[in-house]
């Protein structure tokens, strides 16, 4: 049976912030909001919304809640390496600037990533990276760059001297490799999509969507990606026939989009 009380409140949530929960996974997202409205004492999602919509702090715990900004540098090492001594190499070859695209990035962990594996690249190819995500405060400490020793655990020692320093708030993220990334606040299930890109970071997020609402971002990621562009995806993501959205799978998790 329908529940009313929540699909009313999944209505007026996207009225009020065009959040679409309702293409996100329901019973995983019903669950985790349950437990949110419970600890806050609410019997019902009704009376849940009708304090969050005036209450800023409220409102910023349901964000927090639902976006789940778990994330770490290097997360899955053996597949930077892939981009590293795979994918970089391939795509200087064929241009002098690459244009990259970390979607969902969290608290900046990817983009950083990528900025540090190109900065210590010995072609030091010219870069911009777009990094973007849905929560404005995950963006917020995505742009301060101070992180704590545990998402850091996989950085390779000669990436962590040349990239971070140690501070008196955490490890920081040096400056020359903050300019070239552009932080931008982005909804994947709503915003349009930039175009050219030659890599698409975009891991740890479809898992939560609907299959809907997978296979659309993936025609638009694919429409993003210049012929001969990647798209990187998280480790239960795989894109099953990806040659429906114009992919071909390269290594187990990146596809490519064929030059032709
Ligand atoms: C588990 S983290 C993944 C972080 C990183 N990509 C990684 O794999 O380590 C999921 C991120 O997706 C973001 N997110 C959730 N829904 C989103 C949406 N509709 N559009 C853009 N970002 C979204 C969350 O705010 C969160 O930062």
């Amino acid at each position: 049976m329908m529940d009313q009380d929540y699909m009313r409140f999944v209505e007026r949530i996207n009225l009020l912030t065009s959040i679409d929960l309702s293409l996100y996974k329901e019973a995983q997202m019903k669950r985790r909001l349950t437990a949110l409205r419970d600890k806050k004492n609410y019997a019902s999602f009704s009376g849940y919304y009708d304090a969050l919509k005036g209450d800023q702090r409220l409102m910023d715990e349901f964000l927090e809640r639902m976006t789940i900004n778990v994330s770490e540098f290097f997360r899955n090492p053996e597949r930077w390496d892939v981009v590293r001594h795979r994918i970089i190499p391939e795509l200087i070859a064929q241009k002098r600037k690459l244009k990259l695209w970390s979607a969902a990035c969290a608290a900046g962990e990817e983009p950083y990533t990528l900025s540090c594996l190109l900065h210590n690249d010995s072609s030091k190819r010219e870069y911009s990276i777009l990094a973007t995500d849905l929560d404005r405060a995950a963006l917020k400490r995505a742009q301060e760059g101070i992180y704590d020793n545990n998402a850091l655990k996989h950085v390779p020692e000669a990436i962590r001297s040349s990239c971070f320093s140690d501070t008196e708030k955490g490890t920081a993220i040096g400056d020359h490799l903050k300019k070239n990334i552009r932080f931008k606040q982005h909804n994947l299930l709503l915003d349009a999509f930039e175009d050219g890109f030659d890599l698409i970071v975009c891991r740890n997020v479809m898992i939560y969507f609907t299959e809907e609402a997978k296979e659309e971002l993936f025609r638009k990621f694919s429409e993003a990606l210049r012929p001969g562009g990647y798209l990187f995806v998280g480790s239960t993501e795989q894109i099953f026939y990806p040659g429906r959205f114009n992919l071909h799978p390269m290594e187990p998790f990146f596809y490519q989009k064929p030059i032709s």
